[in-house]
């Protein structure tokens, strides 16, 4: 039997990334690996970075820096940084981390089995046109739910956002390879599909996004349709018209504001006013009232003013989302945000981004509390507690619901739950018609 090797990988960051991390396990197993969750006993240890905000880098590199005594107790096991910040710092991982073996960028993740030739240290973070031509292999992390990239890269450049220097220029992957994956999965037995990109209302790889869901829709066995990231700017009463007449795509949209203050967004560059905004959600909540929004806050973006944040409290308030990430702004490398002046006060942005959550946890509480008594159709996605039958699922409106059950079910089967209580971050209830 061949020898072979053992690789642990340590992933942060969103859900592009963690999917990245599968096509590397897919690559890494054609030359020889298994993986392991025990870094001690790892041959290739690999970090796939975000950096997104600073604490997302501040973690990586305190992890990192972890490594130096293990790497010499052990010289023979490679090191190497992929992801965001890698291609946001190249050599400079290197120069200041020595027993770092490579880096690899976003863009690069086809030749990450290159970069296991070398005998010395390499970068590979050349910016790659083509990404959407890479058909990579996939080991991924769930039997029942997969990840599909439909799009690379953003050309958004919202003032405070890392992305678009790190990820490269938009690209659409053509529509027909997308099909051919997702009619692959399907035949595989997986239920629900969550199409990849950071802004998937410009999609254009030959039909736009509206027209793709519609040809999903018509692949059979498959039962969900979900996607991530959509843009306001972009999303149009096509998609909206699409969603409410397509059984398969839950009716869940992640809508990032940012900020209730048009002043805000204006110098965010998002291109929609807060009006513009609304607008969206309420004909999203005309055609499909059962619509679950969620979204993402900015708290303390430069020069806003306790009126500003007055006009994001105003926003959770008036729009009601079904839950929200909220974050205190981050000075990012690059992005014109980090030049501007103005640059609110920590604690100032801690006390904002308290009252922010404290508010949507209340309001995601009695969403959530108005569900109890209601029955719904939830897609199992793990057992929690085999000896009790206890199982763990979502709704189309993707609320984790915890719920038990007289007999044992599959994961990937959708069964109809009865709400009993309503949480800020879950509910719970028992199944029916078993
Ligand atoms: N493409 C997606 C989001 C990608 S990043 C979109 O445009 O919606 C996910 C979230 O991180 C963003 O929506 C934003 O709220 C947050 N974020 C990005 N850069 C940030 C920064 N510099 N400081 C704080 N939060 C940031
Ligand atoms: Fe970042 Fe804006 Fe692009 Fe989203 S749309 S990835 S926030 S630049
Ligand atoms: Fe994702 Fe973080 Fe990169 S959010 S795109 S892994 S910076």
């Amino acid at each position: 039997m061949e020898n072979r090797k053992l690789a642990y990988i340590n992933t942060w960051g969103c859900q592009m990334n963690a999917h990245d991390t599968e096509k590397m396990k897919g690559l890494l197993s054609l030359v020889g690996y298994d993986f392991t969750d025990k870094q001690e006993e790892a041959d290739l240890i690999l970090f796939n970075t975000c950096s997104i905000r600073q604490k997302a880098e501040q973690k990586f590199y305190s992890t990192l820096g972890m490594m130096k005594a293990l790497k010499q107790k052990k010289p023979h096991i490679k090191i190497g940084v992929t992801g965001c910040i890698a291609q946001q710092e190249g050599d400079n991982i290197h120069k200041a981390f020595p027993f770092v073996d490579f880096t690899v960028g976003p863009q690069n993740i086809s030749m990450l089995t290159d970069a296991l030739e070398y005998d010395s240290y390499v970068s590979l973070i050349t910016e790659n046109k083509q990404l959407h031509t890479n058909n990579l292999p996939a080991i991924r992390s769930d039997q029942r739910r997969a990840w599909v990239n439909i799009m690379y890269g953003c050309n958004n450049f919202c003032t405070y956002c890392v992305v678009p220097y790190v990820r490269g220029r938009e690209s659409s992957r053509p529509y027909g390879s997308i099909l051919a994956e997702i009619g692959q999965l399907a035949e595989a037995n997986y239920q629900e599909v969550t199409l990849l990109g950071q802004n998937v209302n410009s999609y254009n790889g030959g039909c736009p996004f509206h027209t793709l869901l519609e040809e999903i829709q018509k692949i059979d066995r498959l039962k969900r349709i979900r996607f991530v990231t959509s843009h306001p700017k972009d999303l149009n009463d096509e998609l909206i018209n699409t969603m409410a007449t397509h059984n398969k795509i839950c009716k869940h949209i992640h809508l990032p504001l940012q900020s209730g203050s048009s002043r805000v967004l204006k110098l965010m560059n998002r291109k929609y006013t807060f009006a513009e905004y609304i607008d969206k959600v309420n004909r999203l909540r005309l055609k499909i009232p059962d619509m679950a929004i969620t979204s993402d806050i900015i708290a303390g973006f430069p020069t806003e003013t306790t009126a500003d944040h007055k006009e994001t409290v105003r926003a959770l308030t008036e729009i009601r989302f079904d839950g929200i990430f909220a974050f205190k702004y981050s000075n990012r490398p690059f992005t014109k945000a980090s030049q501007m002046e103005g640059q609110v006060d920590e604690l100032v942005k801690s006390e904002r981004l308290k009252e922010i959550l404290e508010l949507q946890d209340n309001i995601s509480e009695e969403i959530n509390k108005r569900m109890e008594g209601g029955t719904y159709a939830v897609l199992i996605e793990e057992c929690t507690d085999t000896t009790q039958n206890l199982y763990s699922g979502r709704t189309q409106t993707n609320k984790i619901i915890n719920f038990n059950s007289p007999r044992q079910l599959a994961v990937g089967d959708i069964v109809d739950v009865k709400i009993l209580n309503g949480y800020r971050h879950s509910l719970d209830g028992c199944i029916v018609n078993t």
